[in-house]
């Protein structure tokens, strides 16, 4: 089974290149700009016909949540009309397409968590953009999976345990939002789901499994409590034991709104496929032992 992966500086596109270099059996070709760009419409097509794909994993976004406020245009051209022509590319050749989107399609004022059934009604220009990504994906591409995932940080990239790590560092406490709910989801752990659901559809049976599902880490935290649990977990990599003062969303205002709950209900994804990614606090373990090197300060 071969793989196209669109994004190859992300974060989860790396983290797919590396588990299938590690795993093997499952062959990975990670390209993005310029060779693959979302928004240079001709690349799509003639990439797809070069690498021939099984499958092809859609890992390239605008991801910038605060920009998109001052830059929706931007965000609405890679989020959701790229993310529709390679769909669209992908169903000329016959090829099923897995896109990533997010918890941020919810409006958080569910008690529970969400499930894939629940309506969307994103509060910020990067979630809307992501639900129309969607919608695009779905009506380009009949043989599609459209992932929502959460919290995604890896040992590389720019992300929330990074930059914990170095504020640890740089500061004598840390003042983090503790009434926003949701799942880190470790990048590692979310490209060994994908590389196990590409090879269910592989297996030939994945003609009723197209559609919508949750994938994020197990269980759930605060943004506080996934600070305290990374500041913890990089004791043993020299990380001062700086104390996370939990804050609430209004004391910290950022451009773009939040859910307060994103929470994931990954059930959907264990029944279907079998898969289900690892506790969050295994993640950030796994990462911080991955790191090549801990900021110092
Ligand atoms: N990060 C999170 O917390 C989070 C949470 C929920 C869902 N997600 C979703 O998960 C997926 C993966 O996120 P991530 O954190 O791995 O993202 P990331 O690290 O920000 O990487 C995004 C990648 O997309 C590429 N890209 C941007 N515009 C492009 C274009 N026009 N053509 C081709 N590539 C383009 C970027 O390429 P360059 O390197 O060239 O800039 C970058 O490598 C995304 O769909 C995101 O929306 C993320």
């Amino acid at each position: 089974m071969k793989i196209l992966v669109a994004g190859a500086q992300g974060q989860l596109a790396r983290a797919l290149l590396g588990q299938a270099q590690a795993r093997g059996g499952m062959k990975v070709v990670a390209l993005g700009r310029p060779q693959l760009d979302l928004l240079d419409k001709a690349s799509i097509p003639r990439v797809i016909a070069a690498v021939q794909p099984d499958l092809v994993v859609n890992a390239a976004a605008y991801t910038a949540v605060d920009r998109a406020e001052s830059d929706a245009e931007a965000a609405f051209a890679v989020n959701r009309d790229g993310a529709g022509a390679l769909a669209a590319a992908a169903a000329a050749s016959n090829c099923p397409i897995l896109h990533v989107s997010t918890d941020y399609v919810f409006d958080g004022t569910k008690a529970e968590a969400y499930v894939e059934t629940d309506g969307a009604n994103p509060v910020g220009v990067y979630a809307r953009s992501k639900l129309e990504g969607e919608a695009a994906v779905a009506a380009a591409n009949p043989r599609h999976l459209i992932l929502r995932t959460a919290w995604l940080y890896a040992p590389y990239g720019q992300n929330f345990l990074r930059t914990m790590l170095r504020l640890a560092h740089e500061r004598p406490q840390l003042r983090v939002i503790a009434d926003q709910h949701g799942n880190p989801t470790y990048a590692l752990h979310l490209a060994d789901a994908i590389l196990a659901i590409a090879a269910r559809l592989g297996d030939d049976n994945g003609e009723a499994v197209w559609g919508t599902y949750h994938a994020a880490g197990g269980g759930e935290t605060t943004w506080a409590g996934f600070a305290a649990a990374i500041v913890a977990a990089g004791a043993r990599r020299g990380v001062p034991q700086a104390p996370v003062i939990p804050i609430t969303t209004a004391d910290y205002p950022l451009p773009a709104k939040r859910p307060a709950n994103s929470r994931l209900d990954c059930s959907k994804l264990a029944r279907t496929f079998g898969v289900r990614l690892p506790p969050w606090q295994q993640g950030v373990q796994e990462c911080i032992e991955q790191l090549e090197s801990v900021p110092a300060a």
